[in-house]
């Protein structure tokens, strides 16, 4: 069998991810450096900051992972990077890097969708979910359910209508002062929040489909921001009934396109699949409906370089030569 050796970068936002993968052996190594400092106190993502810092990771990341793993650039079979969607200037600095790479080692290189990142980073875990299954993408731009049925087979069965779930969870963190990124924050206050004293609206469940919508739920947040004065306790409340209203309106959803499919195997990839509430309560619903649910581990929930090698490599057929290239800052995964 000829081997089949991937190395990902990523750098759609604001983490420079860089791994490689192997066909046959699974993930040999990866290493991540976050910008959360860089951005921190603009209180979001500066786009042209964090080129500029990707631009200064990559490299330096890329000599790290070959070290970690022993692997020589000689066994590197393809250079796989994220094309699309994400910040372009982001983008441009891991994609060129991609291109520099795959010239000096004679190897095609593969643009991958970051989402399709995302909803496969579940098979870097050793219960790997067969196809076909329902995939939740919540992450801070995206919050979409599709019925993936292999590589490339994607359907859309309901996305965001406004803001994605991400973004939500960041911007109430924001008013109550709990910094950025949100949702983390928001996770850890509303741990010490009592459910019970601010109950915030479901939005879109009492309609049929799958579609979401964060805006009320957003907009009911701000209003209990500004009629209550903001001490610890009342902003542990508004957190936690905050994530309950966010993380039940996407268990009802996955529950319907379970239904809607006839599919038993779920699977939960984006920055938001970190939230442990949402992890608990996906395992309680699938198991009620004798489904399966699968989690990439944490750090793969977010942005890294591990989903995009393993997306290169389930993709090393389309590898192309051409060293000319364009990015994609947006890009439907269907
Ligand atoms: O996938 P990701 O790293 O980047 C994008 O592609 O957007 O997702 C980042 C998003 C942010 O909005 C962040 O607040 C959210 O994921 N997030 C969480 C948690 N950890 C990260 N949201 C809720 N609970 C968490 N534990
Ligand atoms: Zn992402």
């Amino acid at each position: 069998k000829t081997p089949r050796r991937v190395l990902g970068i990523e750098t759609s936002c604001d983490d420079t991810g860089v791994a490689i993968y192997d066909d046959a052996e699974g993930l040999l190594g990866h290493v991540l450096y976050s910008q959360i400092k860089t951005h921190q106190e603009y209180g979001g993502v500066v786009p042209e900051l964090a080129a500029r810092d990707h631009i200064r990771k990559v490299i330096p990341l890329v000599d790290a992972v070959l070290k970690q793993t022993g692997c020589d650039p000689s066994s590197i079979n393809a250079v796989a990077y994220t094309c699309g969607p994400g910040l372009a200037g982001a983008l441009l600095a891991g994609s060129a890097v991609a291109k520099g790479l795959a010239y000096a080692w004679n190897v095609p290189t593969i643009g991958v969708h970051h989402m399709e990142g995302h909803l496969l980073a579940p098979m870097l875990e050793e219960r790997v979910p067969a196809f076909p299954f329902v995939a939740l993408l919540v992450s801070g731009g995206h919050t979409l359910l599709a019925h993936v049925k292999g590589i490339g087979e994607y359907r859309i069965l309901g996305q965001t209508l406004d803001d994605a779930v991400g973004e939500a969870f960041d911007k109430t963190a924001k008013l109550l002062g709990l910094g950025y990124p949100g949702g983390p924050a928001i996770a850890r206050v509303a741990e010490t929040g009592d459910g019970t004293r601010f109950s915030f609206p479901r939005p879109m469940v009492d309609r049929p489909g799958m579609d979401f919508s964060y805006s009320g739920l957003k907009t009911a947040a701000l209003q209990a921001t500004q009629k209550n004065d903001l001490d610890a306790q009342t902003v542990a409340d508004i957190a936690c009934a905050f994530q309950a209203a966010a993380v039940e309106t996407l268990v009802i959803k996955c529950e319907r396109a379970l239904k809607h499919t006839g599919t038993d195997r779920l699977v939960v990839a984006g920055g938001v699949g970190a939230n442990l509430h949402l992890r608990d309560q996906l395992q309680q619903t699938t198991q009620r409906r004798n489904a399966e649910v699968f989690f990439p581990r944490l750090e793969f929930c977010t942005d890294n370089g591990a989903m995009i090698a393993l997306a290169g490599c389930k993709r090393l057929h389309q590898a192309q030569t051409e060293f000319s290239f364009e990015v994609k800052p947006r890009w439907s995964l269907e």
